[in-house]
């Protein structure tokens, strides 16, 4: 890290990276590049609070866990409940559990919630003096065509600062800057609107046996753990719902009748909202120096809990083409980051987008007609009836790449 005066009177810098953002995205890119030995500024809007309460996604996938086991770094990031592989759909009241592993030896799933990993990451990040500063102004990334891109901010007390850098990795989400610094007409922007709102409710109320997906006449429902007594909750309404709409009495009434337990256990509701199920994605995902990870490059609805899983997939791909740029003046996953960040993108928001309409179109008959409902139903049906069914299934729920066929036997 150099540090000089600049003309502006603040101060002037150069790194390898600058990473804008400091959620899952960006956490995870500075602490896989600090393990690779590549010098990293994290800049974040928000104070270290605001970024460590963002209460968001809970589970960590298979192929997360053992991307994080690959860098060293799963025992200090990753916390949270191994996931017994069982996830419950609960169809009119009837139970069917799908096993969502890949039946390997290999480490699972973890349900480990957004702000415990985002307190870890950070954390790590910290004690081995990782550059993090928080409550920026300003951001702006100049040059990102040429060989050195410059970001400028201010820091908290005002001072203007410049910093040099060979990439800029864009981990600031959907309502960042970075995208925002690509040109008009270089990004294509594919988005889908399912049509359908949601409720969600964390509260401080026991988690379910099993993560939960409820189908039933009066509309979807979930029940996610989120730690040992605190629950997260999902509710279908309509898109243009609001979380006034939504007293607590109402809340736990619908919770009781859609998961069809009338018994279910309320507690203190800590966080209210409602939302659209979008689903968005941004190609290409990078612009010169300027990589997009995460949020930033793409939306996803939040069946299946692909979101958080897709940035720590595009922060481990970033992190080790600008390793082998630096280790080994190797461009070629650099080059090649955008296209195979992006089949993995389409994968998870075709999946998502099954299991969505799946349980949404399966539920309420007037949501989308009979003939629709049934055909989710049959999807259903052969979810908990095939084999082959179910382990289509748990590949996509592990985000683990299908085993390689077995050799064909060849005769003689
Ligand atoms: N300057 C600096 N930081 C910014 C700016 C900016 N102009 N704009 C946004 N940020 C910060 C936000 O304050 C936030 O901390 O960037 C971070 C973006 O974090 P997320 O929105 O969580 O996006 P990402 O890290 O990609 O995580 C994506 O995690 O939240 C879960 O499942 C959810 O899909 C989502 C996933």
């Amino acid at each position: 890290m150099v540090l000089r005066e600049s003309e502006s009177g603040g101060a002037s810098q150069s790194t390898t990276v600058v990473v804008v953002g400091a959620g899952p995205a960006g956490l995870t890119v500075a602490n896989l590049l600090r393990t690779c030995g590549v010098d990293c500024v994290v800049l974040e809007r928000g104070s270290r609070e605001y970024v460590a309460q963002r209460q968001r996604a809970g589970i960590v996938e298979s192929r997360a866990v053992r991307m994080f086991e690959s860098w060293g770094l799963a025992d200090l990031v990753l916390g949270g409940a191994p996931h017994d592989g069982i996830l419950e759909f609960r169809v009119d009241g009837e139970t069917h559990l799908v096993d969502d592993t890949d039946g390997s030896e290999g480490p699972g799933a973890r349900l480990c919630p957004q702000q415990l990993l985002v307190a870890n990451l950070t954390a790590a990040h910290l004690a081995e003096g990782g550059d993090i500063r928080y409550e920026v102004a300003d951001v702006s990334l100049h040059d990102l065509t040429g060989d050195r891109p410059t970001v400028r901010y201010r820091s908290a007390d005002g001072t203007p600062h410049t910093i040099t850098c060979d990439f800029v990795a864009g981990c600031d989400g959907d309502h960042g800057v970075t995208r925002a610094a690509v040109p008009e007409g270089v990004l294509s922007a594919h988005g889908f609107d399912h049509g359908v709102g949601w409720l969600t409710v964390l509260a401080d109320a026991p988690p379910p046996a099993h993560p939960l997906l409820a189908v039933s006449p009066q509309g979807f429902a979930a029940h996610f753990p989120r730690g040992p007594r605190r629950s997260r909750y999902y509710l279908q309404c309509p898109p243009d719902d609001r979380p006034e709409a939504w007293p607590d009495h109402r809340v736990w009434d619908a919770l009781r009748t859609r998961l069809a337990d009338p018994a279910l256990t309320a507690g203190p509701i800590t966080d209210r909202e409602t939302f659209r199920l979008r689903s968005l994605v941004h190609d290409p995902m990078q612009y010169g120096r300027l990589f997009l990870v995460g949020d930033a490059a793409h939306i996803v609805s939040p069946m299946g809990g692909k979101g958080m899983n897709l940035a720590l997939y595009d922060a481990d791909l970033f992190a080790r083409a600008v390793r082998d740029h630096v280790r080994d003046q190797d461009d070629t996953a650099l080059r090649s980051y955008s296209r195979r960040c992006l089949r993995r993108v389409w994968n998870d928001q075709e999946f998502s987008h099954w299991l969505t309409r799946t349980v949404h179109d399966a539920g309420d008959d007037t949501h989308r007609g009979p003939f629709l409902r049934n055909l989710a139903r049959a999807r259903l049906h052969r979810l908990f009836t095939s084999p082959t069914a179910a382990q289509a299934f748990a590949e996509q729920m592990t985000g683990l790449d299908p085993a390689p066929n077995p050799p064909a036997a060849t005769s003689g």
